[in-house]
């Protein structure tokens, strides 16, 4: 392995360019190559950012040998066939969230990393940040008690252009799977578990995606989660955390910068983490910290909670009767 970690970036849209700024903040990674469908939009990408090497298909990228690992920055149903592109390339693969369509694609991206003994993990960049520590660690000083509620809503409002992501059935929109899959990896990492039984209300759109639901999660009697997504409403991203000594709340929850302890009799206690950037360079230290350890996942969001995870969005979406066009 190089110096620094070469990073090959798939797919050059909004969310390869916030992580390529991101990487700029972790010592131990490179953008080593970039790759679109259109040769020129990779020029000009590789050139802003520095890359050596600019590809005009995602298949030259997995073929090059000086590839690390692959980032993953398509749309939610080309998570599958990328991932798979660079896996049987022999690389190493973050792949954006949410990880899958739906738990059969997530599986067959697992098998393979696995068969091929090859580093893949989720990129719900969440986990990594330095307040998301902070939070596991008052959690496991019972600082709070027994946590008994976990709350979390990610709404936002942007325009809607049927053909975009959001809103396309055909690349796998709604606010599920966008947003609401923070919400549930959120609850995911607290309970370390899934819930037992979901109660759930949509609001599925025209174009035929859900724009707006409320999911109601049980683990056991005194353990549930009440979950909200949106794609036509914007609400805080706060996620809070409820002991029977207290509650945690996390502002921005999903790149959080502090999070407040609140018990009864004390004063409020908070506690900020503030970061460079977005925060994407957090996830990429763990990808290169691993991969450099010869592990082939992150202990920190292991590849059987992804698979968890992408379960129960089958069952929420189950229950709705929502099924995606390619879906068989
Ligand atoms: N972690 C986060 O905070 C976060 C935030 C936003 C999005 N995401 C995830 O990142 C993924 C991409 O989202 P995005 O907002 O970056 O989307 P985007 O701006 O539309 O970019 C997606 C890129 O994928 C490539 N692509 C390949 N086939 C495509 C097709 N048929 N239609 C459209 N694009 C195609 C395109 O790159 P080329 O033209 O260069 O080939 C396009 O620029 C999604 O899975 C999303 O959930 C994560």
């Amino acid at each position: 392995m190089s110096d620094k970690i070469r990073w090959g970036l798939i797919g050059l849209g909004l969310i390869s360019r916030k992580f390529a700024n991101g990487l700029a903040f972790a010592p131990d990674a490179e953008i080593y190559a970039v790759a679109s469908r259109s040769q020129d939009k990779a020029d000009a990408f590789g050139a802003e950012y520095g890359a050596s090497k600019c590809y005009g298909s995602y298949e030259e990228l997995a073929r090059d040998p000086n590839v690390d690992v692959a980032y993953i920055g398509t749309p939610n149903n080309y998570h599958l066939p990328h991932t798979l592109l660079c896996l049987d390339a022999g690389k190493h693969v973050l792949c954006e969230k949410p990880f899958a369509v739906n738990a059969k694609e997530a599986q067959i991206m697992v098998a393979r990393a696995r068969e091929k003994n090859l580093f893949l993990m989720d990129a719900f960049w969440t986990r990594y940040f330095p307040a998301m520590f902070k939070l596991r660690e008052l959690l496991a000083e019972n600082a709070i008690g027994d946590v008994m509620l976990v709350t979390a809503d990610f709404g936002g409002r942007g325009p809607v252009i049927p053909e975009r992501r959001h809103f396309n059935p055909d690349l796998a929109g709604g606010a599920l799977l966008d947003v609401g899959s923070y919400c549930l990896q959120f609850a995911s990492m607290i309970y370390g578990a899934q819930p037992a039984d979901i109660v759930s209300q949509v609001a599925i759109g025209e174009t035929g995606v859900d724009e707006l639901s409320v999911l109601v999660f049980k683990y056991s009697d005194y353990e549930m989660a009440t979950l909200t997504s949106a794609l036509r409403l914007g609400t805080p991203h706060e996620a809070r955390v409820m002991g029977s000594d207290g509650y945690i709340a996390i502002p921005d929850f999903w790149h959080p910068s502090e999070l407040t302890l609140v018990r009864p009799g004390r004063e409020a206690q908070t506690f900020s983490f503030p970061y460079d950037g977005e925060g994407f360079h957090f996830e990429a230290i763990e990808v290169g910290r691993c991969i450099r350890a010869g592990l082939t996942e992150s202990p920190i969001y292991p590849l059987d909670e992804t698979l968890a995870i992408m379960e129960t969005l089958d069952r929420i979406r189950a229950d709705w009767g929502m099924r995606y066009p390619f879906e068989d």
